[in-house]
């Protein structure tokens, strides 16, 4: 177990760093020359580098060749008994095995093209290193290949020299100024097209932009770099930030472990999240792409040139970049239906992980594998954490705070107590209680009780919090939890905010305390109060209102993400019902409010068309087995899911096919938000006919699929025939599949496809697709497309009665481990909600939890996850 409480500093810097890498498939030779200077502060110690999978050919201090008594090699490092205690320069020559690599961390080789993915832990892999986050040094970089192997070859900061040798063999030289931390270099080499485009940022540097990719695909970057080009001038508007070489790269490889990577200058990314065609790529794909092109390229002021001083600080580089990623999305497209997007991820993922056995603060305070820490939690309520703390001090003092963070600690490895530090001082605030939120894991329950008091004009709402136990904290302390408030008419319109106390508009309540109460006066009639407008905390609300307020708000909050999300509320609450109901054995039912509600809104011509179909998207699955919390019956919440949507499909059925209708987008396809959200509109009412009446969703689907004339098109008609039982499914994924074969991403949406049937009989499908010459456990796409999809977005056949489905789950975790050990603790996540379900598939699942324990040779990443999860039951809360 590492600690955060015993971070000590290193007791040598690495100042310089000069690389000399002969790539071979299987046997790359690489010379490192480092400049390491002893620590000062610390006391003479041994030099201990890390490095895994490497063979070790020589090693010199200044020039002197050392003997194998001078050091000591282990498979996890090679130790210098007594290094110089002044300056001086280490060499090492290594040789690794890119072929080999199947783990896709260090150095590997994916369809023919040589790739390094070091973060977290990856570099050591590459050459003996001092492999933490607080080592920064500058990279030289020379790559020699032979011409057919690797014709392109690139490292991270500015070309310095490229040629050919008087053999015939290409090299190039590459310089970083900016000095790094290991985890942020990158190496790329192959047979690689690219194409180019060019920024100018706001102080005058030119900048060239380089997207490489396989041969062929040239006319998918498009998108890419548009996206790429918008994000580099929105950062200069909206945060002051500049790039800082002279080349930006990105490269598109089809074999990541991750969505893509932040390396200094040279973005690796999965190429799922670069290539697009509107005949290849969903809208959903356009939006993935152009959000994490942001991300990576902000990375490089938080992340890169401010960067985290050891891994317990993943959380101020990455929630702070998702935060900035959601910021730049909401400025380009729709802020509404992001802020929308992004809660219902945060509910439907780090909700059930904050309230199951793999609950960690958003900053860990240890961890065994650190790769198993990049979650919802550190990414999704790190980046909540951000933005209530902008709601708390005010947009100016935030961007006045983030401004003293990159003048404070540019070129330095920093921590979340020097950023609050930062936001403290520029807002004249203490911010001690507010970091328990990185520090405390769990969601919090706020339960609002209100009392109006006509006689005295006067509104009351009553707040406490409380935090259930996790299994790392049994004691909770009450958090700092900013509230947006609104108190809505009759008419729909928000009454003005007044206390006793002051004459401001206290729109923002902060709960600070276990319970507090505010009273606003001068209020005329009774108000329906909207609380947590926005979503401004990420919280677990309980209130008093009725059915009738949450009624209301769905139809007349003015806050729009309050009216959807008075919708989902009252669409929970039924489901819940429904759902005991079913479980019972009943189905007596009413859904008229409801569906009347739809209606009107459906009708509303002030409403946009994304809103109109996040209102039709009932709440996920996961997110009400998370609502019920224990003895889940998965296929009872799936029946009720169902029940509803056939029910709002029948009502509605007349205005839905007028939406259907509607949401047809003439001309050619382009991914704007108007568009896009039409066709969201078209897909959520298709969605609805067909639970309403299969044959003819049926029908109108295959028809979508075959008439589509773009990828957004084709699949949402798929993706309804893909869960219905009917016998246009197999036709349209044979279809699907001719179309499909030669382009990997669209195998994945084939195989993805196949994976989401609700019917027992997917479990026998899928592990006949895993004999399929496209399915491969080396490919991460796949294993993610077929068995990611299945296990997490199909819970009724993950959760089969039988326990097959958890069988098969367990089956893939022990042959996958020994080939990608990151990829397979990440699936294994799926376990989490275990512990809910209902007696009998709690002792299916356990069980297989257990077989997977006990085979031999277990990674540390599934070790750590599976003992996780298979820990000890939370204590109820009393
Ligand atoms: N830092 C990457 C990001 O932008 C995450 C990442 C990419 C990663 N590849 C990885 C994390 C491999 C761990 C292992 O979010
Ligand atoms: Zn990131």
């Amino acid at each position: 177990m590492i600690r955060l409480a015993d971070y000590r500093e290193p007791d040598f810097f690495i100042d310089e760093v000069w690389l000399d890498v002969r790539l071979h498939p299987t046997d790359t030779h690489v010379r490192s020359r480092l400049a390491i200077r002893p620590n000062p502060v610390m006391g003479e110690a041994p030099l201990e580098l890390d490095g895994e999978k490497l063979t070790l050919h020589a090693v010199s201090i200044d020039g002197e060749a050392l003997s194998p008594t001078d050091y000591t090699l282990n498979p996890e490092r090679l130790i210098i008994h007594k290094p110089p205690r002044q300056p001086f320069t280490l060499e090492v020559e290594t040789t690794c095995d890119p072929e080999a690599n199947t783990e896709l961390s260090g150095l590997y080789r994916s369809n023919g093209i040589y790739c390094t993915q070091c973060e977290a832990e990856g570099f050591r892999r590459i050459t003996y290193f001092i492999d933490r986050p607080d080592i920064l040094a500058t990279f030289t970089t020379r790559i020699e290949a032979e011409q057919a192997d690797a014709p392109v070859l690139l490292s991270n900061g500015n070309p310095v020299e490229a040629a050919l040798l008087e053999n015939g063999r290409p090299f190039a030289v590459w310089h970083d100024p900016y000095p790094k931390p290991c985890y942020l270099f990158a190496l790329v080499a192959g047979t690689l097209a690219h194409v180019e485009d060019h920024f100018t940022t706001a102080s005058g540097r030119e900048v060239i932009l380089r997207i490489y990719v396989e041969p062929g695909k040239e006319d998918r970057c498009a998108w890419a770099m548009d996206s790429l080009k918008r994000a580099m001038r929105w950062d200069e508007e909206a945060f002051g930030r500049e790039y800082d070489l002279d080349m930006f790269m990105i490269v598109a490889v089809p074999d990541f472990n991750m969505g893509a990577m932040e390396n200094k200058g040279l973005n690796i990314f999965n190429d799922k999240y670069i290539l697009a065609r509107p005949d290849t790529a969903t809208d959903a794909d356009y939006a993935h792409i152009e959000s994490i092109i942001a991300h990576e390229y902000f990375h490089n002021w938080t992340g890169n040139r401010v960067t985290c001083r050891d891994w317990f600080q993943l959380c101020l580089k990455e929630g702070l970049t998702v935060f900035r990623d959601q910021e730049f999305t909401t400025a380009t497209r729709s802020g509404i239906a992001k802020r929308i997007a992004d809660v219902r991820l945060l509910r439907s993922q780090q909700f059930p992980e904050d309230a199951g056995p793999l609950a960690h603060p958003v900053r860990p305070s240890q961890y065994m594998e650190i790769n198993n820490f990049y979650t919802a939690t550190v990414y999704e309520k790190g980046a909540e954490i951000i933005r209530m703390l902008r709601a708390l001090i005010g947009r100016d003092a935030f961007r006045s705070g983030m401004d003293l963070y990159f003048a404070r600690h540019d070129g330095q490895a920093a921590t979340v107590e020097q950023f609050l530090a930062c936001m403290a001082d520029a807002s004249g605030r203490d911010l001690g209680q507010f970091q328990r939120w990185y520090e405390q894991a769990g969601t919090p329950e706020v339960t609002i009780a209100t009392a109006y008091d006509p006689a005295a004009r006067t509104f009351t709402i009553n707040a406490g919090q409380a935090t259930r136990p996790t299994p790392d904290q049994s004691v909770k302390q009450p958090l700092v939890i900013p509230l947006a408030l609104g108190l809505v008419d009759a008419s729909g319109g928000d009454m003005p905010l007044r206390t006793a106390s002051g004459t401001n508009t206290p729109n923002l309540l902060e709960l600070s305390e276990p319970a507090q109460s505010w009273t606003f006066i001068d209020i005329d009639e009774r108000p329906v109060p909207s609380l947590n407008r926005g979503f401004s905390a990420p919280i677990r609300l309980k209130t008093d209102l009725s059915d009738a307020d949450w009624l209301f708000l769905m139809g007349h909050d003015p806050d729009p993400f309050n009216r959807w999300e008075a919708g989902q509320i009252y669409a929970k609450r039924l489901l819940l019902s429904l759902t005991q109901a079913c479980v019972e054995g009943r189905r007596l039912w009413d859904a008229s409010d409801y569906s009347e509600a739809l209606r009107s809104s459906l009708r509303a011509s002030s409403l946009t068309a994304q809103l109109k179909a996040e209102l039709l998207n009932l709440p996920s699955e996961p997110d009400l087995a998370s609502e019920i919390g224990r003895n889940v019956e998965p296929v009872a919440i799936h029946a009720a899911r169902q029940h509803l949507a056939a029910y709002l499909g029948r009502t509605l059925r007349e205005d839905l096919e007028e939406a259907y209708q509607t949401g047809a987008v003439p001309g050619p396809y382009t991914p704007d938000p108007d568009s896009a959200g039409r066709r969201s509109l078209r897909a959520a009412a298709l969605t609805l006919l067909a639970a309403g009446n299969r044959d003819e969703g049926a029908r109108l689907a295959l028809d979508q699929f075959r008439a589509g004339s773009n990828m957004t098109e084709i699949f949402s008609g798929l993706a309804v025939l893909a869960r219905l039982d009917c016998l246009q499914r197999d036709e349209a994924l044979a279809e699907f599949y001719e179309r499909a074969k030669g382009d990997h991403l669209l195998v994945d949406k084939w195989l993805s496809l196949h994976a989401l049937g609700p019917f027992p009989s997917t479990i026998a499908r899928v592990r006949r697709l895993m004999e399929h010459p496209a399915f491969s456990l080396r490919k991460p796409n796949k294993v993610r497309a077929l068995i990611g999809t299945f296990a997490a977005a199909n819970p009724v056949a993950f959760n089969d009665r039988s326990g097959q489905g958890y069988q098969l789950l367990a089956d893939i975790l022990v042959a996958l481990d020994p080939i990608n050990p990151q990829v397979a603790a990440r699936i294994a996540g799926n376990f989490k909600s275990w512990r809910m379900l209902e007696p009998n598939r709690q002792r299916l699942a356990g069980s297989e939890i257990d077989r997977v324990r006990s085979s031999s040779n277990l990674s540390r990443d599934l070790t750590e996850i599976l003992s996780m999860i298979a820990s000890n039951p939370l204590p109820a809360m009393d």
